[in-house]
């Protein structure tokens, strides 16, 4: 009788100490939890998904100030852009900020490629970087020495070309088998304006300012060293007996705009697009880049600049 009331004694001693224990631990687990990350920014009013991709690809000090300041309602779905850079986190905010109606895809389109700057703002511009071959990026913000010449130009044949009309000959040679492909579908592509010396391109540069004023000049034409003409890699396209403002409403121009990507050409300075590239719509102007990425800003329908800040230059 008195060993059983012993054992009574035990039992419930250890049935106390395994509750003890048992609430010791969830009380430390709260402890944790009510200290996590976690519990901090679904405080703040994050749903878990927007958490989740938080603690994912954010440093803690982002996260530490994400806990203290009040809900960020933009940045899941900047995170989820395609084309996020995380470099450009706190720019994409600051220019949110003062343009709340612009949309995610084109704050960070913007940024990536600088087009929050003035076009040819000095602390903004570089050399191009000329080791990238085909992927050579020349635009408003990136410029060619005066005295750079491009390897291995050559003469593109007179059946699709006006004459003298010099480029590189990797470009020559996907270029004459997109021209003599056309010319199966009763096309007539006729490449009016190819490689461009510094010089050449100063003297084009200079009679627009005097025809058009710079602002428009800027608009419709690379100051000498920013144009991709010198790179030998582009090329304007025209048909017979047409204008460059008519060429919009061509046939050939219908076919270069679904099929040049396949030879490796893009067209690079898109309607949609003219504040990101800083040019006005160029229907006639192609640039070759590759099949591969030419095929990539095809289907994403992004420019070569967008391309370029993204896979290229994102260190
Ligand atoms: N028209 C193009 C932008 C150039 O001048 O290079
Ligand atoms: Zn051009």
């Amino acid at each position: 009788m008195k060993l059983k009331k012993s054992v009574k004694k035990i039992l419930i001693l250890i049935l106390f100490c395994i509750i003890l224990i048992f609430s010791g631990v969830k009380l430390i687990k709260y402890i944790i939890y009510v200290n996590s990350d976690t519990y901090k920014l679904i405080n703040r009013g994050y749903k878990e998904n927007e958490v989740k991709l938080f603690l994912e690809k954010l440093d803690k000090k982002k996260i530490e100030s994400l806990e203290k300041s009040k809900k960020n309602d933009y940045l899941y779905n900047l995170l989820n852009q395609k084309y996020f850079l995380m470099k450009n986190l706190d720019k994409y905010e600051k220019y949110l900020n003062e343009n709340p109606d612009e949309s995610y895809k084109n704050v960070v389109a913007i940024i990536n490629t600088k087009a929050n700057y003035n076009w040819y703002n000095k602390k903004q511009t570089k050399n191009s970087d000329t080791s990238k071959g085909n992927l050579i990026l020349v635009n408003k913000f990136n410029n060619l020495d005066k005295n750079y010449e491009p390897s291995k130009l050559k003469k593109i044949s007179i059946q699709y070309a006006y004459y003298d009309n010099f480029i590189k000959e990797e470009v020559k040679n996907a270029y004459e088998e997109m021209a003599k492909n056309a010319k199966e579908k009763n096309l007539k592509l006729i490449a009016s304006s190819s490689y461009r010396d510094y010089n050449s391109q100063q003297i084009l540069y200079n009679r627009y300012i005097v025809q058009k004023g710079t602002k428009e000049a800027n608009n419709v034409s690379a100051k000498a060293g920013y144009s991709e003409h010198q790179t030998g890699l582009a090329i304007d396209i025209l048909t017979d007996n047409i204008t460059m403002s008519e060429f919009e409403n061509t046939d050939e121009f219908k076919w270069l705009k679904e099929n040049s990507y396949k030879y490796g050409f893009i067209l690079r300075y898109p309607k949609n697009k003219t504040n990101i590239t800083g040019y006005a719509y160029e229907p006639w102007h192609y640039r070759y880049v590759g099949k591969k990425v030419a095929q990539e800003i095809y289907k994403e329908k992004i420019t070569f600049d967008e391309y370029y800040a993204f896979y290229i230059d994102n260190k």
